[in-house]
């Protein structure tokens, strides 16, 4: 009894506003959105921006939304589950499945649920030129977690005026890999393998295609020194072993400011040095990330996102997980 009483104490209550205000939202489906960015006249506003992003989510978890028209309530309540699966909550109660599915891709839905800053590197990738045409538009997601950049290379690939797209993304976790191949083939956008992107073997694929766009978003966070994640080792794989296919490629980051500190050795990595430091004097690994070019201005990493950030209501801000 006293232990029910309590565990009673810890439950939340459901959050007491929604995900975004009514104002921006529309009750729309995710294809229609999608159908709406991809036209070259319209605009990629915030409130179109995070529509898209917060029915991503939905159709994540409930594969085949993307369909549907989605009420900015349902939405919410998903948000609301996803921000408290690991605990006693009110929007929880008797949902099994779906704690289990928001456990199971956590760790992927964490970087998607990061609204503003997934807004701004939507918007970088969807509004893209790409170098050259062709009937079909090829991307290369690599670290495709839950794909959205996927998305929106697709959105890019519509704006620039391409029949066709042909995307493939790379995740080496086999749970999400396999939901986000579910989710895309399902879209028509692409399929993910599951694979580790360091290695050599794992681009097969490629053949002699040309690629129009590649997105690696497998950077360290703030103050995190670059071995710690895989971003570099990435791209030396990719610009010693595939360059005649990634050579007209643009790219998201299109270009990182690296540096031993905030102020020494600065230095500016991108697709002309192969995200690679020219000479040796000093080890690439230990050096740290400190910005990324966000349509054509070197943005520092903690400042990516903040003119999206008016969009959520500040409840929500609070409880809303980081990308990176
Ligand atoms: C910051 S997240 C990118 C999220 C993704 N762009 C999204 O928006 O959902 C980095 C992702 O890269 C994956 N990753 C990191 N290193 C990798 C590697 N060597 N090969 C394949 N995937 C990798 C991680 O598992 C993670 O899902």
């Amino acid at each position: 009894m006293i232990q029910k009483a309590s565990l009673r104490l810890l439950q939340r209550p459901a959050m007491p506003t929604t995900i975004l205000s009514s104002s921006i939202y529309r009750n729309t489906s995710l294809v229609s959105d999608i159908e709406d960015a991809g036209k070259s006249t319209t605009e990629l506003d915030g409130p179109l921006l995070m529509n898209i992003l917060v029915k991503f989510f939905h159709a994540y978890v409930y594969p085949g939304s993307h369909e549907r028209e989605i009420s900015l309530e349902e939405v919410s309540v998903l948000f609301d589950q996803f921000v408290h699966r690991r605990l006693g909550s009110d929007v929880l109660e008797g949902c099994l499945d779906v704690r289990k599915d928001l456990l199971s891709y956590g760790f992927a839905l964490c970087m998607l649920a990061d609204l503003p800053k997934s807004a701004h590197i939507f918007k970088v990738i969807a509004e893209g030129k790409t170098k050259f045409g062709g009937d079909v538009f090829t991307g290369l997601d690599i670290g495709s977690g839950t794909g959205i950049l996927m998305l929106a290379m697709s959105v890019l690939a519509k704006r620039n005026g391409f029949s066709g797209v042909s995307l493939v993304g790379i995740e080496r976790n086999q749970i999400v890999a396999e939901r986000t191949n579910d989710i895309l083939s399902r879209m028509g956008l692409g399929n993910v393998i599951v694979a580790d992107a360091k290695k050599k073997d794992t681009y097969g694929f490629l053949e002699d295609k040309k690629l129009h766009y590649i997105t690696n978003e497998t950077l360290p966070s703030v103050n995190r020194s670059l071995w710690k994640e895989d971003f570099i080792f990435i791209c030396k794989t990719l610009h010693e072993g595939f360059y005649s296919q990634t050579e007209g490629a643009d790219f998201f980051p299109q270009s990182v400011l690296v540096g031993r500190s905030q102020t020494e050795m600065l230095t500016v990595l991108d697709s002309s040095n192969g995200f690679q430091l020219k000479g040796d004097a000093y080890p690439l690994r230990l050096m740290k990330p400190y910005a990324i070019n966000m349509s054509g201005s070197m943005t520092p990493l903690e400042s990516i996102g903040h003119a999206y950030e008016k969009y959520i209501p500040d409840t929500w801000s609070k409880v809303l997980t980081r990308r990176w």
